[in-house]
């Protein structure tokens, strides 16, 4: 493990190493590059997801700080809101989340499993692109306000856990990620991810830079733009360098974010992510979902397809969870 992070707090939530499988008649019905597929869907906590390495971290912070209340905020699909609400009910801490209303604000999905969890669920009547580009930071401290008020010890953590822990997280995914491929005698020359709130994709670019591999990250966005996508990786993945005591700095051009396969926008599903998710269940049996991984296998099914990649490539896909939103979004898959 890297010094700088096994000095850090961490609490079990998940079961790591995640397994790294070949997806070989995936790369075949492709006729395509290597593809070996990260499982962070099979982390094990509340169905799986990229979300369970990030709180591993930040709640064993919350707790040597006395948390017993977290808050967060997401889409009513939110895969972050059901990871952080089932890591609070194993912590033995209060889950409350102030979500917007996406495209699936129906008791299905990951809404049903808040109702199972007894998760303390707000809807607000906001899109997700109103909500995180608005005041929502400061709706959430209000929050943390009355509840403190009422003897409680709160703390909010940003939509996607978007902050330095969250990114250190995954700069110790490429570690774990690394060895896996090495000890199989591997070389894999792109790590092909989803970007949301970015911090995933950051701790990539951050931790392939630390280890100087051979290795380039790519990254489907499936919120912002590009450039702003790529503005907030460079500042977050400099803010966790430096917080690593990391001697290097991004800069945009070093980054590759595309924005293109987000249709039209966060939440709504697209003809080729649906196509993705099947050929994906019908060639490896594995179930990607319809907002973030779906459209980040539709745009290297594309890259692919545009011969962007040679057979000689090796291609890691992380596969970060949000199985539970399939159910939600049934119409859209069923046609
Ligand atoms: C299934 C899934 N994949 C990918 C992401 C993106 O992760 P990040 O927000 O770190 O960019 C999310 C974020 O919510 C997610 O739920």
């Amino acid at each position: 493990m890297i010094p700088a992070i096994a000095r850090l707090p961490r609490i079990t939530l998940g079961n790591y190493p995640t397994p790294l499988v070949e997806a070989e008649h995936l790369s075949a019905a492709l006729g395509g590059p290597r593809i070996l597929i990260k499982r962070e869907d099979l982390t094990g906590l509340a169905l799986g997801g990229n979300k369970c390495r990030k709180l591993e971290f930040i709640m064993a912070e919350a707790r040597q700080n006395g948390i017993d209340t977290i808050i967060t905020t997401g889409g009513t699909q939110s895969n972050f809101a059901l990871q952080m609400a089932a890591a609070a009910r194993k912590l033995d801490m209060e889950p409350y989340l102030v979500l917007a209303q996406g495209a699936h604000a129906e008791v299905q999905g990951n809404l049903l499993l808040h109702d199972i969890l007894g998760s303390n669920v707000k809807i607000l009547e906001l899109s997700p692109t109103q909500l995180l580009r608005g005041s929502i930071m400061e709706i959430m401290h209000r929050l943390a306000d009355e509840l403190t008020a009422e003897g409680r010890h709160p703390l909010v953590i940003p939509a996607g856990a978007h902050n330095i822990l969250g990114t250190t997280a995954w700069v110790d995914a490429v570690d774990e990620t690394w060895q896996q491929l090495q000890s199989r005698h591997i070389d894999a020359n792109y790590l092909v991810v989803t970007n949301g709130s970015g911090s995933t994709q950051a701790g990539l670019d951050l931790g392939v830079k630390h280890l100087r591999l051979p290795t380039r990250v790519i990254g489907f966005s499936i919120f912002y733009t590009r450039d702003e996508a790529v503005a907030d990786l460079v500042k977050i993945a400099n803010d966790t360098a430096r917080f690593l005591d990391f001697d290097l700095a991004f800069t945009p051009e070093e980054i590759s974010i595309y924005d293109e396969y987000n249709g039209e926008g966060y939440g709504i599903t697209t003809p080729e992510c649906i196509e993705a998710i099947k050929l994906v269940a019908r060639t490896e049996g594995i179930f990607l979902d319809p907002v973030y991984t779906g459209k980040a296998m539709a745009g290297l099914i594309d890259f692919i397809r545009q011969g962007r990649f040679t057979r000689d490539d090796t291609i890691v896909f992380f596969h970060t969870g949000g199985i539970p939103a399939l159910f939600a979004y049934a119409q859209e898959i069923t046609g």
